[in-house]
C-alpha cells in the first residue's frame, strides 16, 4: 500500500485500537430530509468532536460543516435515484475524483446492489471507483445496500455482498448486522464497518447491537439514525465510541451514556 492510502486509511481506522467510528449523515441523498437531519448543521456540528470520520454527500458537506472543524471525510460519491423514483438500485457515480481530492476526503463511499436488476451497473462502478482510488491513493467504502428490502438483511446475503465488494478491491466494507454475523465478517478478507439501520427501540438495543458486532469481527460502526435521532446524541455516540475504541460492555456504555446525558443537561440548565 502506498503511502497516501495507508495514511488516509489511518484517517479512517485508528492505527492505536484498529477500529473506527464513523458517523452517517448521507441520507438525504436519496432519502426525504431524514427526520433530525433537516437541517444538517445543526445535527452534525455537536457531534464532530467524538466522530474518527464523517460519512455525508459534497453537497452538504459544502454546505454545513465548517472546513476549520478538521473533519476527516468519508465522501458519498454514488446516488441518482430517489426513495420515490422506480428503482433504488439504479445508482451511477455522482462526483468525480477531482472534487473528491479537492475536498480533502480521507475516503469515498458507493452503494452496490447485489440481486437487484442494476447488480451489475453497481458492481462495475464499484470496480471503477476502486481503479481511481488505487491511482489517486484514496481508499474506497464498498455499501451493501439493500433499498427497501430490509428483510434481505442474513447472513447467506450479506455474506455474499461482502465478499463481492472485497473480491472487487473495495478496502473497507459497510454492511448491517444479522444473525451468525460472524459468517459475514470470517468470509470477508476487508475490515468490516456496520450501519445501524432504522432507530431501535431502546439505548440499549443499539449498545448491544454494536457490541456483539465487535465481538464477532467488525472493526466498528458507520452509523446514522440510531445515534442522532436520540433525544440525546452525543451521549448515544460517545457511549458507542466507549464500545468501539475501549472494549466497554453494553452495561458500561449504557452507564457512560447515563453519565454523559446527565452532565449534558446539566450544561443546558446553567446556560
Ligand atoms: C445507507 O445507504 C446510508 O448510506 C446510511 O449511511 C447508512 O444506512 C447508515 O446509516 P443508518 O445507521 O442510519 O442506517
Amino acid at each position: 500500500m502506498d503511502w497516501g492510502m495507508k495514511s488516509r486509511m489511518a484517517r479512517i481506522i485508528n492505527p492505536d485500537t484498529g477500529k473506527a467510528v464513523m458517523l452517517a449523515f448521507d441520507h438525504g441523498y436519496f432519502l426525504r430530509p431524514t427526520h433530525r437531519l433537516e437541517e444538517p448543521r445543526k445535527t452534525i456540528e455537536p457531534l464532530l468532536p467524538y466522530a474518527d470520520t464523517i460519512m455525508l454527500t459534497r453537497g452538504v458537506l459544502r454546505s454545513s460543516v465548517d472546513p476549520e472543524s478538521r473533519a476527516n471525510v468519508v465522501l458519498r460519491v454514488s446516488g441518482g435515484t430517489s426513495i420515490v423514483g422506480a428503482d433504488l438500485s439504479n445508482e451511477g457515480l455522482t462526483t468525480s475524483f477531482k472534487d473528491a481530492i479537492r475536498l480533502n476526503v480521507a475516503g469515498v463511499g458507493i452503494s452496490v446492489f447485489v440481486g437487484s436488476e442494476y447488480e451489475r451497473q453497481t458492481l462495475l462502478n464499484l470496480a471503477e471507483l476502486v481503479n481511481q482510488g488505487e491511482e489517486y491513493g484514496i481508499p474506497v467504502l464498498g455499501i451493501t445496500a439493500v433499498g427497501k428490502e430490509l428483510e434481505k438483511r442474513d447472513a447467506r446475503y450479506l455474506s455474499l455482498c461482502c465478499r463481492i465488494c472485497a473480491e472487487l478491491g473495495t478496502h473497507i466494507v459497510k454492511t448491517y448486522f444479522c444473525e451468525d454475523f460472524e459468517k459475514v465478517t470470517t468470509s470477508c478478507p476487508v475490515p468490516i464497518v456496520i450501519a445501524g439501520g432504522p432507530k431501535l427501540e431502546t439505548e440499549m438495543d443499539v449498545f448491544e447491537m454494536t457490541h456483539s458486532a465487535i465481538e464477532q469481527g467488525a472493526i466498528g460502526v458507520d452509523m446514522g439514525r440510531n445515534i442522532w435521532q436520540n433525544d440525546h446524541p452525543v451521549a448515544m455516540l460517545r457511549a458507542i465510541r466507549s464500545i468501539v475504541h475501549e472494549n466497554n460492555s453494553p452495561k458500561q456504555a449504557h452507564d457512560f451514556f447515563l453519565t454523559v446525558r446527565e452532565e449534558e443537561s446539566r450544561k443546558v440548565a446553567s446556560a
